[in-house]
């Protein structure tokens, strides 16, 4: 049986597609899930990817996740600039927890450059779209050592004769 990993999308992502094409893209959350399902098979992970507009939704699902998910990829929306909720269920979940942000928060808004979400995660990923759901899945198969030796593993390779320089 794959590990799961639980994908969260917080209030307003259910709009993609559609909402602020400029910020976001043209990409659907269908078409980003689609994109996270294909990840978890190369990467020996069951995807367990839900959205709701709800706080208190996001926390029973986070609550749930303990014990039984592998980890939490999250991208919380407005609520990651807002909610210490959402921040204890994940701190209480013991589990592994990747955020992620289809924009950069950085060069955005000063009020999107604080993330309650932050202090919960491994890491964070922001600006590079859909792709940045993919790398953060590549990062959590590592974390849950799912995933094949990394290159850094392998034995280096020795130059050719005579193209040594000492
Ligand atoms: C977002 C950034 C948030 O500031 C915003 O409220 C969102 C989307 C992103 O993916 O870029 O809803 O999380």
């Amino acid at each position: 049986m794959p590990q799961s990993v639980l994908v969260l999308n917080g209030p307003n992502l259910n709009l993609l597609g559609s909402r602020e094409p400029e910020i976001y893209g043209r990409e659907t959350l269908a078409d980003i899930a689609a994109l996270c399902r294909d990840a978890g098979k190369r990467l020996g992970l069951a995807i367990d990817f839900r959205q709701s507009n709800s706080e208190a939704e996001l926390v029973g699902w986070i609550q749930e996740a303990r014990g039984k998910k592998a980890g939490i990829l999250i991208n919380a929306g407005a609520l990651t600039h807002t909610s210490i909720s959402l921040l204890d269920a994940l701190l209480a979940s013991e589990l592994p927890v990747l955020e992620v942000h289809l924009s950069n928060l950085f060069r955005r808004e000063d009020f999107r450059h604080h993330s309650y979400v932050s202090r919960a995660a491994r890491g964070m990923i922001c600006g590079l779209g859909s792709q940045g759901y993919v790398l953060a899945l590549e990062a959590m198969a590592r974390i849950v050592g799912e995933a094949p030796a990394t290159p850094s593993k392998a034995k280096p390779k020795t130059p050719p004769k005579g193209k040594r320089t000492k």
